[in-house]
């Protein structure tokens, strides 16, 4: 069974000249965590943000989890200095890493919670062998890189195998959804099992946070 609806807004699309103030304004608007896309442009061709960051939204005094996803190649390092750095979750491409067990252990061993992240291309099956490894399993819904992409629609497919293979293994891991998820669509994505919601652009670019995170739970929670 899905887990309880959480919305994490991916900063990627916020004010990155007021990062604090905004990640204050959409958590008091109603979200559940903040979503830290970090971009080495090697894994994928953007560039973003490090550990610094992490590590001041902490010092700022954001308190929520943060949902760091990793697009960086290799991963290891990069994921001790985000532990270090007050992550909550941690989440890793399977074609980042030579050993993709040993870095979910890893993600485990400095006590944050791990992700894993299937692109477009990437089959459900790669998740199967290391389901007991997460505690996240998370659908991309565009190609990895940048905000403001459109939802490939065969992603529901995907959601919906994945929420079979979690509900059939019995583990408590939540099945969140990345790119191109608005207000219109959230509903179907939802009822193809997913119960943990990245969204950037529809949030970021929306007048009034608290508004626009009040529809996207309420048609999240509605199916
Ligand atoms: C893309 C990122 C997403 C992205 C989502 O690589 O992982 O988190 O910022 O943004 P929207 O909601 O605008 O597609
Ligand atoms: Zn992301």
């Amino acid at each position: 069974m899905a887990q309880e609806i959480l919305i994490a807004p991916s900063v990627l699309s916020a004010n990155f000249a007021r990062l604090g103030a905004e990640c204050d304004d959409v958590l008091l608007a109603g979200a559940d965590m903040i979503h830290l896309d970090v971009m080495d442009n090697h894994y994928v061709p953007n560039l973003t943000v490090g550990p610094m960051v992490c590590q001041a939204l902490r010092d700022h005094g954001v308190t929520a989890p943060i949902d760091v996803h990793l697009m960086v190649e290799p991963v290891d390092a990069t994921i001790e200095a985000f532990a270090a750095a007050g992550a909550s979750f941690i989440s890793i491409h399977p074609e980042a890493t030579r050993h993709l067990d040993r870095s979910l252990q890893l993600i485990r061993d400095l006590g944050c919670k791990a992700g894993l992240v299937l692109n477009p291309g990437t089959p459900v099956s790669v998740a199967r062998q290391v389901l007991s490894r997460l505690d996240l399993l998370l659908i991309m819904s565009v190609n990895p890189g940048f905000g403001g992409q459109a939802f490939i629609p065969y992603s529901l497919d995907k959601l919906r195998e994945a929420r079979a293979l979690i509900d059939d293994s019995g583990l408590a891991i939540r099945l969140e959804v990345d790119g191109g998820v608005k207000v219109h669509n959230i509903s179907d994505v939802a009822r193809a099992g997913a119960d943990t919601f990245v969204v950037g652009s529809a949030i970021f670019n929306a007048p009034d946070y608290q508004e626009v995170i009040g529809r996207l739970r309420e048609s999240a929670q509605q199916v």
